[in-house]
């Protein structure tokens, strides 16, 4: 039985590409047939969405986990990429999330649901929400690992420093050896303009630890969302899906 990698990507700013960033890396994995389960820990749905699922497609999500409504193996739907499967989420975890956060503690019940279905799959990509609340906790604890997702025109070094003390939090509080997989940048069109967002960010100390890929600006992304499919399904030659393949296989192998 193999060991689930979870990773959560993280980085709280809205828009930095969290979402797109879940998407497509899983489905990248699954193309390289890894199995893969995404993880949906957003009210918003995006991951949910921007695979085709549709809330026809599913009677149990991931509100229906954490509130002991159902297994997780009940709450997992198939994509329509070999490989790849979805924990969707929709508007009612944020019902849930508002109870559960009443009681310390509780951010581990992911983690602890997790286990039923770790050894099924190679990768457990989570998707959390854009801000510090109950389920972005919740999706930080129940990782190995957070994959850091940052772009060069937003400001990140607050929310890098404030990342890394709720890394911190969890180490600390629940005992958990959560690690950093790397940095990714996203909307980014050179090595360069990384290299000096870095040094006006007084960041250069992360520099060893910022992937060689990059994910560039591109169009495809938004066609894609707008069609309901991974970057991949609807051009695989384009910029971005290509970037998110070279960036599968670059992780791969340095998290091996
Ligand atoms: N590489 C990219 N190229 C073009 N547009 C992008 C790219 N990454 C993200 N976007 C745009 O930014 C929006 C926000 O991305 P999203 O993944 O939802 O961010 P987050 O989950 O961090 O809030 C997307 O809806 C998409 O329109
Ligand atoms: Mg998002």
């Amino acid at each position: 039985m193999v060991m689930s990698k979870i990773i959560t990507i993280a980085g709280q700013k809205g828009g930095t590409g969290k979402s797109v960033t879940a998407v497509n890396l899983a489905t990248s994995l699954a193309l390289f047939e890894k199995n893969v389960l995404l993880i949906d820990c957003d009210p918003h749905g995006c991951s949910t969405q921007w695979c085709g699922i549709k809330s026809l497609d599913f009677n149990c999500d991931i509100a229906s986990v954490l509130s002991g409504r159902a297994k997780v193996v009940d709450a997992i739907v198939k994509t329509r990429v070999n490989y790849l499967d979805i924990m969707p989420a929709g508007f009612n975890l944020f019902q849930v999330a508002m109870k559960l956060a009443k009681h310390p503690g509780n951010e581990k019940i992911l983690r602890l649901f997790l286990k039923d279905v770790e050894g099924e799959y190679e990768y457990i990509i989570i998707d959390p929400p854009s801000s510090y609340n109950f389920l972005s906790l919740t999706a930080m604890t129940a990782a190995h690992l957070l994959l850091v997702c940052m772009s060069v025109h937003l400001n990140s070094i607050q929310d890098f420093h404030c990342l890394l003390r709720i890394m911190k939090y969890i180490r600390v509080n629940h005992k958990i050896p959560l690690k950093i997989a790397g940095l990714l940048f996203n909307r980014c069109n050179t090595k360069e303009d990384i290299l000096s967002f870095l040094e006006n960010q007084n960041l250069s100390d992360v520099k060893q630890m910022v992937y060689d890929t990059f994910i560039p600006e591109d169009d495809n992304i938004k066609e894609a969302i707008d069609l309901k499919i991974p970057a991949a399904l609807h051009d695989i030659k384009s910029p971005a899906a290509e970037a998110y393949l070279s960036f599968a296989e670059e992780m791969h192998f340095f998290l091996k």
